[in-house]
């Protein structure tokens, strides 16, 4: 998002400041790490920070004090065996797991030097400038046009119809479903096929202007060509937005991301660029993942 996109945003979801941002940038960085990961979790600029992160559900703890950031205009793949804690962490970075009335969260997160878990903070404008897919596309039972103007509608981000128009279109083309969806924009979006409902979820995502958007497994219920269009589509999306992507698939991490973060029993084990987890990691459970033996 270029930084004229991004002032706006913060006007039409502003978000409460705790203190000076560019200081809580600054103590969050020189906070020494409690345990090690192996690779720097660290990156310049981050849009979102992630320091000492504890997950419970109730007694039980799901992450064990992760620190990691998001980069801007980056994909950051996060891999692991099941169980291992991946979607409980990308669910923290958008406060979904707000809505698990056993889970607790402790640590920081922020957005752009900003506390997302600040009793001040709403979370309902946090949530369109942390956008969600998930793994099972969720189109409302509405039509496509309804579907991507919903936020826009909710949020008040329009004034007339032509405005909303105009987010309807641009997100749809964003999303790469423009052509496949201009003549049946008043049909249900359940209509569309599992790739196309995807992208109808993707470009919903995306009609609220988010920085970052979190997708957990968005491909698994999908075929190889669905998958690549919306591979394609993540590629592109990198440009303007910072992307957290779960996979179980390696080729897809390897494909899309050009950071990855490997899980294991709620542990960030080990953390950089894309290339060298695949092809030299640096501990020995990212290597066994990696090359199948455990997982
Ligand atoms: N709502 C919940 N209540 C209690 N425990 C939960 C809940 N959700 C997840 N857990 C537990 O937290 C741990 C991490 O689960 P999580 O779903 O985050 O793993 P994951 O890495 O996403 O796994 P998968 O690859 O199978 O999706 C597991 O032990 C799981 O049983
Ligand atoms: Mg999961």
């Amino acid at each position: 998002m270029d930084v004229t996109a991004s002032r706006m945003t913060d006007q039409i979801f502003p978000i409460v400041a705790v203190g000076d941002s560019a200081e809580a940038h600054e103590r969050m960085h020189v906070r020494p790490l409690d345990r090690k990961t192996i690779g720097s979790p660290f990156v310049d600029n981050p849009r979102m920070m992630c320091r000492d992160v504890d997950v419970f559900y109730g007694d039980k703890q799901a992450i064990n004090k992760v620190s990691i950031d998001v980069g801007q205009n980056q994909v950051l793949a996060m891999i692991g065996p099941s169980g291992c804690g991946k979607s409980t962490f990308l669910r923290c970075l958008n406060r979904m797991n707000d809505t698990v009335s056993s889970c607790r969260v402790q640590g920081e997160i922020s957005l752009d030097g900003i506390d997302i878990y600040h009793s001040s903070v709403d979370v309902v404008p946090l949530r369109a400038r942390v956008g969600m897919v998930f793994q099972k596309p969720n189109p409302f039972p509405k039509s496509i046009y309804d579907n991507v103007a919903y936020g826009p509608r909710i949020h008040g981000l329009t004034r007339d119809k032509n405005e909303l128009d105009e987010i309807v279109h641009t997100s749809l083309i964003k999303a790469g479903l423009w052509e496949e969806v201009k003549d049946r924009l008043r049909e249900p979006g359940t209509g569309l096929s599992g790739g196309q409902q995807q992208r109808l979820c993707i470009a919903r995502a995306i009609a609220v202007g988010p920085e970052v958007i979190l997708m957990d497994e968005p491909c698994s219920a999908l075929d190889p060509i669905a998958t690549a269009k919306v591979e394609e589509l993540i590629a592109e999306l990198r440009t303007q937005f910072s992307i957290v992507i779960v996979t179980h698939a390696m080729q897809q991490a390897s494909r899309v991301s050009q950071r990855t973060a490997y899980f294991h029993l709620g542990d960030l084990i080990e953390v950089g660029p894309t290339e060298k987890i695949f092809t030299n990691p640096g501990h020995k459970l990212t290597e066994d993942y990696i090359t199948g033996r455990f997982g």
